[in-house]
């Protein structure tokens, strides 16, 4: 199943539960939250009490990417203001096979972020315990950057590498996605697309967000 998750990091953060609502409406199937730390990337977004607050504004689920340093100390907080999905930067983490388990421990649904330049291997010893991967198309910090186009390779690596393990881990990508690369990136194998800067700056967001679903809805597979 490929879906769609609405980032509101370049919604107006004077109205984010309008823009939430206005995804959710619109057909998205869950909503990216970025949380950023000043430290891991250079930019400040929402604390675990913004997503608390958000979560009441939808019934789809939350999917927090953490781009902090130290996310160990910052996963239960965010569990507990809601989030659905969390996932923690491999380039981030001294023990990820802990924060990982904790995740887990937690009912969520756990996943790992990886950089552009960051090598997909590094997952080789803790594959088979994640739920997803969030593969970077940007270097993390800022929406509305242009997509790095070695990420369709890094993709489609990926993808015949879980295979090739027999497991089935949906792959996320995150940063300048739009109309007109995500079939392409569909094609690579990924199955959840993070869209913000293309719906959110858009003149007419729902209409970006219908020709998005239309896209997955043609390249859906079984
Ligand atoms: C970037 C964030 C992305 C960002 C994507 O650090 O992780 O989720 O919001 O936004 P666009 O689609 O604008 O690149
Ligand atoms: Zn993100």
């Amino acid at each position: 199943m490929i879906r769609l998750a609405p980032s509101i990091l370049s919604a107006d953060f004077s109205r984010i539960g309008d823009a939430v609502r206005m995804a959710e409406d619109a057909g998205a199937d869950m909503i990216h939250l970025d949380i950023m730390d000043g430290h891991f990337v250079p930019n400040l977004t929402l604390g675990p009490q913004a997503v608390a607050s958000i979560k009441k504004t939808t019934q789809l689920p939350i999917d927090v990417h953490l781009m902090v340093e130290k996310p160990g100390f910052f996963i239960p907080l965010f569990h507990e203001a809601g989030a659905d999905w969390i996932s923690i930067h491999v380039e981030a983490s001294t023990h990820l096979h802990r924060d990982i388990s904790l995740i887990k421990e937690l009912g969520r649904k756990a996943g790992i972020a990886l950089n552009p330049a960051t090598p997909i291997h590094l997952l080789n010893d803790i594959l088979k315990d994640l739920d997803y991967i969030l593969i970077m198309s940007v270097n993390p910090g800022f929406g509305g950057q242009k997509f790095i186009d070695s990420t369709h390779q890094r993709i489609r690596q990926l993808r015949s590498w879980i295979s090739g393990q027999n497991l089935s881990i949906p792959i996320e990508v995150d940063g300048g996605i739009n109309p007109a690369n995500a079939e392409n990136l569909i094609r690579d194998g990924a199955e959840i697309l993070v869209v913000g800067a293309s719906i959110f700056a858009a003149e007419d967001p729902v209409r970006v967000i219908s020709r998005l679903k239309e896209i997955m809805a043609k390249e859906n597979r079984p």
